[in-house]
């Protein structure tokens, strides 16, 4: 079942501090993102990927060009950043409250908006936990956890909510591989459950291939859609599934179009990705 979540970002541009460096992220970049898609965005570094994500989020204003979400304008020019619970951010440091057990930390949202009484809110937070294979740790505190650990009960922390849109910014980019496999598996779980519309930025073309419904690979700076690749695999995936020789297929092209991109920002001065 989906919850809504169409993206429509429209000829979106930013141009940071322009009246100084007159920084150009963002170049009339459009997308289309289906409600309950699995996206997953790759390009260069410095390209404007994160710009994008804040932009959708509603955490900075468009320079020109429109985001709607589910047909509402989220983004325009001189329209103020419109953050909302519709839309939630996984960010790449993460966010608990040290202070609370794993359990309050993932109970919070819901109490906080006082959509749920206390026994209600822990009760779904406990289910939650289950979901993300984390009941084990409820009341322990964020700082007793690995920081696989903590990735999912941030994902967990994000989903209960039920956010139309999931962002997420390189979440598990400081995981080693096989506990990124665990957190893949789980984050699966959970998607497959709840089919939020996501919106995924890695570097990592493995977990691109395996997570996404569509790969959107952006040019260098500024950024704009290169190329969209569909990863038509069923659902639900087994990591087995990467050693396929259609996984490697869209892989090959998907690097190939990353690494044009990243050899262009890196003949123009930029960091390699
Ligand atoms: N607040 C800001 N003020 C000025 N320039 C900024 C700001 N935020 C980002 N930039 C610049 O905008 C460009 C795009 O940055 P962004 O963080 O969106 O890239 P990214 O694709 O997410 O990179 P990475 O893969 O390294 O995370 C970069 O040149 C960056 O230096
Ligand atoms: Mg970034």
């Amino acid at each position: 079942m989906s919850l809504g979540g169409a993206i429509s970002v429209r000829e979106a541009t930013k141009v940071y501090d322009p009246d100084g460096a007159g920084v150009l992220a963002l170049d009339h970049c459009s997308m289309e993102i289906g409600p309950g898609e699995f996206s997953v965005v790759v390009g260069p570094s410095g390209c404007g990927k994160t710009t994008l994500l804040n932009a959708i989020a509603g955490f900075h204003e468009l320079t020109e060009g429109q985001i709607f979400l589910d047909g509402q304008l989220l983004s325009s020019p001189g329209q103020p950043a419109k953050p909302g619970s519709d839309r939630v951010v996984v960010f790449q440091n993460g966010a608990l409250f040290p202070w609370l057990t794993i359990l309050e930390n993932v109970a919070f949202g819901p109490l906080a908006q006082k959509k749920l009484e206390p026994p209600e809110a822990h009760k779904a937070a406990a289910t939650m936990l289950e979901t993300m294979g984390l009941s084990f740790i409820a009341h322990d505190y964020p700082g007793q956890l690995s920081s696989g650990m903590r990735r999912r009960a941030e994902i967990a922390r994000a989903m209960m909510c039920h956010p139309k849109v999931l962002l997420l910014d390189e979440p598990f980019r400081a995981l080693d591989a096989l506990t990124k496999t665990v957190a893949h598996q789980f984050l699966m779980e959970v998607y497959d459950r709840e089919r939020p519309t996501v919106f995924f930025i890695t570097h990592d073309l493995d977990e691109a291939i395996f997570l996404a419904s569509r790969v959107y690979v952006m040019t260098t700076r500024p950024a704009t859609v290169k190329k969209i690749l569909d990863v038509p695999l069923p659902r639900p995936r087994d990591f087995r599934l990467l050693a396929s020789k259609e996984c490697q297929i869209l892989r090959a092209e998907c690097q190939q179009a990353v690494r044009d991109e990243a050899l262009k920002a890196f003949s123009a001065g930029e960091r390699e990705m």
